[in-house]
């Protein structure tokens, strides 16, 4: 069988996935961790389960190459529970998998991340899971109900990455019991799939949720209130994305709140919010810090446009 090179039309051909997963210069297993693609499962899915029982969980996975109807990728470790090995021991598709990350362009990163989340999120059949977030809607609300201490004036509110619209809905209520302010949602991911399950699901609001890529939509109008994640963007490209929204997304005195969960011991990737703005070279106009029983606090930040 001849290899070839990744792309997205052979997904239903693909039965079987291999991954090199790296923590720094290290990879996960001897070899690449590897499983067989389920009857009518993604292969992400299969991948994210091989990459689990080896004892980590995947921050992103990046195919590269299709050899019969194994799909080959690389991937950065979210968590790991396990030392990790020399790239020299892993063998020689551990070292093709080091050359493809060291050349992953802007384009390849936005489009990986969509793919990685977009599978995850569709496969799942609760509103909080289609969203991003196990634990059900207990877990939801601890999680994100405090965002809205952050919408300081009624208006419109974007939901940057809106998935299936769940915070779009959620934040109507929350805003106006907390808060007593009334907002308009909107919402925009680059995901067309997690877009069009966002329409079916709010149907009132289904002129309102865009697809695109925040860091290069042009917004149609201006908001209030923007929420927006700060992973959803490589960490070179933080800086000048902030900017971008703040300067193009805002009405004058408009806010973007940022929200991200403080590490997980076992996590690799160990910045809080305040280390990604600060690394970023911004300061923040406010911030909220939410604890949790037995989890990280979760953070939200927020930068105000000038009024
Ligand atoms: C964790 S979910 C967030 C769901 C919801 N906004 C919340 O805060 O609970 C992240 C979403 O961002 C979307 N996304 C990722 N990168 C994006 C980008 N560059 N532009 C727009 N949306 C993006 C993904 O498709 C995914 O639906």
């Amino acid at each position: 069988v001849s290899d070839e090179p990744y792309r997205e039309e052979l997904d239903p051909r693909l039965t079987a996935v291999a991954v090199v997963a790296f923590d720094g210069d290290g990879v996960l297993g001897r070899a690449p961790v590897a499983a067989k693609v389920l009857p009518g499962e993604h292969w992400v899915l299969a991948a994210s389960r091989a990459v689990r029982s080896a004892g980590g969980s995947l921050a992103s996975l990046h195919p590269f190459l299709v050899r019969g109807g194994e799909v080959v990728a690389w991937a950065e470790l979210r968590t790991t529970g396990v030392p990790v090995g020399s790239l020299d021991g892993a063998g020689p598709l551990a070292a093709l998998a080091a050359v493809e990350r060291e050349r992953l362009s802007d384009q390849a990163w936005f489009r990986d991340v969509r793919r990685l989340l977009e599978a995850h999120y569709l496969a799942a059949d609760d509103p909080y899971a289609q969203s991003g977030k196990s634990g059900g809607a207990a877990s939801w609300e601890q999680g994100r109900r405090f965002i809205a201490g952050a919408c300081h004036r009624s208006g419109t509110f974007l939901d940057v990455g809106c998935a299936n619209g769940q915070l779009m809905e959620s934040m109507v209520g929350w805003a106006l019991a907390d808060r007593g302010v009334r907002i308009e949602p909107y919402g925009l991911d680059i995901s067309p799939g997690l877009a069009a399950l966002a329409r079916r699901r709010l149907p009132a609001w289904a002129d309102r949720i865009w697809v695109g890529n925040a860091w290069d939509w042009e917004p149609p109008r201006r908001f209030d209130v923007v929420h927006a994640m700060p992973d959803v963007v490589p960490d070179h490209l933080r800086r000048p994305w902030l900017d971008r929204m703040v300067a193009r997304f805002l009405l004058p005195g408009g806010r973007l709140v940022l929200h991200a969960n403080d590490p997980y011991p076992e996590d690799v990737d160990r910045r809080t919010l305040p280390d990604l703005l600060s690394e970023a070279g911004v300061r923040a106009s406010g911030e909220l810090v939410r604890e949790r029983p037995g989890k990280p606090a979760v953070r939200a930040a927020w930068l105000d446009a000038p009024a």
